[in-house]
């Protein structure tokens, strides 16, 4: 959850004034980010430093991501024809500083190595947004007033993230998580109709993968059974559902991850450290539980909170 990023003051330096993805494109400084934040803490996994738009940048639509705003899209798509201009992605030809980075790390890793893509859904409410959004308005337009076409932007999207997920595990990927970071925008109704076809394509083309599939969202509380039946090993949840809570509606069977409330970790360490136990009584030491923040480390984070909380987390959770 944005292990690598703005809190940690060597991301900062390396980043300099630096693009995004001209560092996504370049194995050395991926692999660089990547390992920052395991030099600081006793982290049990390290998340491929890149970005959810990295692949539509190489399937010919220009993004640009900016600091405080991110991904924004200057010719946003608005019909079938916008559609047209994704094309189908190769991975090993289109994404081959992708493949190389997961290569590297592998060889300094010493901790299992997190590969992940944007779900069809987020990354297509940036293309046709153009940029982020509240409400979604652009996206559901489309969703609902050209169903075919939404059906078919799916579609491509769907291919480019499997055979991207694919690739990433040839190369090295140990896991994977599939960010559908603002699916909870939609009613369930919605989800099941216009995502979950390709969620499960999604999941299905990756289970002979042989590793663990993570599936993600924020604000899915109302979902968390639809895209489980989606397919993944673990569900990710976010904080607005208590962990057990969402662990009974997903189902025992599957491993959860979460779900502490990144803005908590601003607080003075007293509250984080209670909010911690909080999450890690819930989970109530079923195997399965994966502690981690329910969405991403913020800019303003202290360090030495984010130190602390997994040295808290793991003398807490030893067997
Ligand atoms: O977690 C990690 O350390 C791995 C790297 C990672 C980044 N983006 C690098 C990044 C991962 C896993 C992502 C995924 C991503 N990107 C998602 C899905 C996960 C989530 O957080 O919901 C989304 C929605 C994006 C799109 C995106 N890119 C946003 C919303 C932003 C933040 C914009 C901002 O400035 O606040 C980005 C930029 C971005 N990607 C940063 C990082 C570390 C911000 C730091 C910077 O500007 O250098």
């Amino acid at each position: 959850m944005r292990q690598s990023g703005r809190y940690l003051p060597e991301y900062r330096a390396l980043r300099e004034d630096r693009d995004i993805l001209e560092m996504c494109r370049t194995p050395e400084l991926a692999v660089a980010a990547t390992l920052l934040p395991l030099r600081r803490m006793d982290l049990d996994a390290a998340i491929l430093f890149s970005d959810i738009m990295v692949p539509v940048a190489a399937m010919g639509v220009e993004v640009r991501i900016e600091q405080g705003v991110g991904p924004v899209i200057p010719d946003p798509m608005l019909s079938e024809r916008d559609v047209h201009r994704l094309r189908p992605l190769d991975p090993e030809t289109d994404l081959p500083f992708v493949l190389e980075a997961v290569r590297l790390l592998r060889k300094e890793l010493s901790v299992p190595l997190i590969g992940f893509a944007g779900a069809p859904f987020t990354i297509a409410s940036y293309l046709i947004e153009g940029g982020p959004s509240r409400y979604y308005e652009r996206t559901k337009a489309l969703m609902y007033g050209q169903p075919e076409t939404w059906d078919h932007l799916m579609n491509t999207l769907g291919s480019a993230v499997l055979g991207y997920l694919r690739a990433q595990v040839a190369a090295g990927a140990q896991a994977v998580q599939v960010f559908d970071s603002w699916v909870g925008a939609l009613d369930p109704d919605d989800y099941a109709r216009f995502v979950l076809p390709t969620m499960r394509e999604i999941f299905e083309g990756l289970a002979q993968a042989g590793v663990p599939r993570i599936h993600f969202g924020v604000g899915t509380g109302e979902l968390l059974t639809l895209m489980r039946d989606a397919g993944p090993d673990v569900m990710g949840v976010d904080w607005r559902v208590p962990i057990d809570e969402a662990w009974e509606r997903i189902g025992l069977d599957l491993a959860v991850q979460g779900n502490l409330d990144p803005a908590v970790c601003l607080a003075p360490w007293d509250v984080v450290e209670a909010k911690a136990l909080a999450v890690l009584r819930r989970a109530a030491g079923r195997p399965g539980h994966i502690f981690n923040l329910g969405h991403g480390v913020l800019p303003d984070t202290p360090v030495e909170t984010m130190q602390r909380l997994v040295e808290l987390v793991h003398e807490r959770t030893e067997r």
